[in-house]
């Protein structure tokens, strides 16, 4: 039972297996809520949107936002991590933001995700088939990782022989070691020191990649970002390498976890599963009802850029605001039969990729990859096995999903 007086924690153990009845409790009794960590809280899908989408509200401030959960004199920019996120354009406000959000956006336009659909089905069922062969059934790891991963490889137009499988785990491992920068909490010195570490090695590893472009073009993204950089907008090396390291971990850390919470979805919701084996042109009703049910961004947050109400409740100028965009696709105001996972078509579209100009870039793609693997494994593999209890959760409040899942593809 939650109390009247509770106070949002993203720390608490409970929350964390379980956030949906604290969300609920939020919704109804609490819709804007001052946490005592000094932030406000937003759980209704109206109220979402509104700050998501008013110009109002805004990045602001990086060294102050991150300072409320520190210390007054830590030195946030003297973290490689956190002076990574401080340039990252989803951190920051037009015009930078507009600048580098436009190159990024042409090469995830619809035309080019859809010219992308053959080559991401061939990844799919080539992961998968190397899975089911493989002796590790960590399906996170050894599949919902890797099938992003090398999607972004394509984009970005690393060739194979520029990456061996053990640096891609590398790079998601040192992606997931640093986007606990993007929590609304204070970092454990370790956790930090840690998220640095990994962040210096990311920052190595497109310098070098981007030197490589530079010094032999192809017809490729990363070859195109560093075009762009000599023009007469140009992006610098820092930015650049800002960008892709944004664009590659955006790109599979939470894919990977709608692919995870989608297999134990189907694992663990039988009817689901036999309507989508019944009729596979359900999969990207089935993926968008994925990412609705469990969205493996849990959250994002705004900043008041000036003296703000969000229904009815003041907000002054430099407070920020979390977003809690998996509370409002629970909202019974906007969904029906809200709690219960149904692959079937829904009218209204959740707000898993948030909204307005930050608008996730990538969704055309995630969705992509949502249907396609979907698709490959109802067709090649439909006995497949999962091992709900075998399930681990990670600890961890915004990217919310699995860290083992154990999976077979063939029955018996
Ligand atoms: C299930 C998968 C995904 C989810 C749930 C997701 C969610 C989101 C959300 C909620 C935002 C808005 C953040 C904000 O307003 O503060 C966002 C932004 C962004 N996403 Fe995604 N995303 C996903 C996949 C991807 C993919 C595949 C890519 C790249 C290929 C990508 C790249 C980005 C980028 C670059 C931004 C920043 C956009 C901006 O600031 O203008 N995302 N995403």
């Amino acid at each position: 039972m939650i109390g009247t007086e509770y106070n949002f924690d993203p720390m608490c153990p409970d929350l964390l297996r379980d956030p949906y009845p604290y969300f609920s409790h939020l919704r109804e009794h609490d819709p804007i809520h001052r946490s005592d960590l000094g932030f406000w809280v937003v759980t209704r899908y109206a109220d979402n949107r509104h700050v998501l989408t008013d110009k109002g509200f805004g990045q602001g401030d990086f060294v102050r936002n991150i300072r409320l959960f520190y210390d007054d004199d830590f030195d946030v920019l003297a973290q490689s991590s956190y002076a990574w996120l401080s340039r990252v354009f989803v951190m920051q406000d037009p015009p930078q933001h507009t600048r580098v959000r436009n190159l990024v956006a042409s090469a995830l336009s619809l035309k080019r995700i859809r010219e992308m659909e053959p080559r991401i089905r061939e990844l799919a069922k080539a992961q998968l088939i190397r899975f089911s062969e493989g002796s590790d059934s960590n399906f996170i790891t050894r599949f919902a990782y890797l099938f992003p991963t090398l999607v972004m490889c394509d984009m970005l137009g690393l060739e194979e022989d520029e990456f061996s499988e053990e640096l891609l785990l590398q790079l998601n491992q040192a992606v997931a070691d640093t986007f606990p920068v993007f929590e609304t909490r204070a970092l454990a010195q370790e956790e930090l020191a840690l998220a640095n570490r990994q962040m210096d090695f990311l920052t190595d590893f497109f310098d070098e990649l981007f030197e490589r472009r530079r010094k032999s073009p192809k017809d490729d993204l990363t070859t195109a970002m560093v075009q762009a950089g000599e023009g007469e907008d140009a992006l610098t090396q820092e930015e650049l390498t800002t960008s892709v390291i944004g664009l590659f971990g955006a790109g599979f850390e939470t894919t990977a976890h709608m692919i995870g919470n989608g297999m134990y979805l189907l694992g663990s919701h039988e009817d689901q599963r036999n309507k989508l084996a019944a009729d596979h042109s359900l999969a990207e009703a089935a993926t968008e009802e994925i990412l609705r049910y469990e969205s493996s961004l849990q959250a994002t947050y705004r900043t008041a850029l000036s003296p703000q109400a969000i229904a009815g409740v003041e907000i002054p100028e430099g407070d920020r605001v979390l977003t809690i965009v998996a509370a409002a696709n629970r909202d019974a105001a906007v969904f029906d039969r809200p709690e219960m996972f149904d692959i079937s078509p829904r009218e209204q579209k959740p707000l898993t990729f948030g909204g307005g100009i930050h608008y996730c870039v990538g969704a055309a793609l995630a969705r992509l990859e949502g249907k396609v693997f979907l698709e490959e494994l109802f067709t090649h593999f439909p006995d497949f096995v999962v091992d709900i209890n075998g399930a681990e959760q990670r600890q961890a409040f915004l990217f919310r999903g699995f860290s083992s899942l154990p999976v077979s593809l063939h029955s018996g």
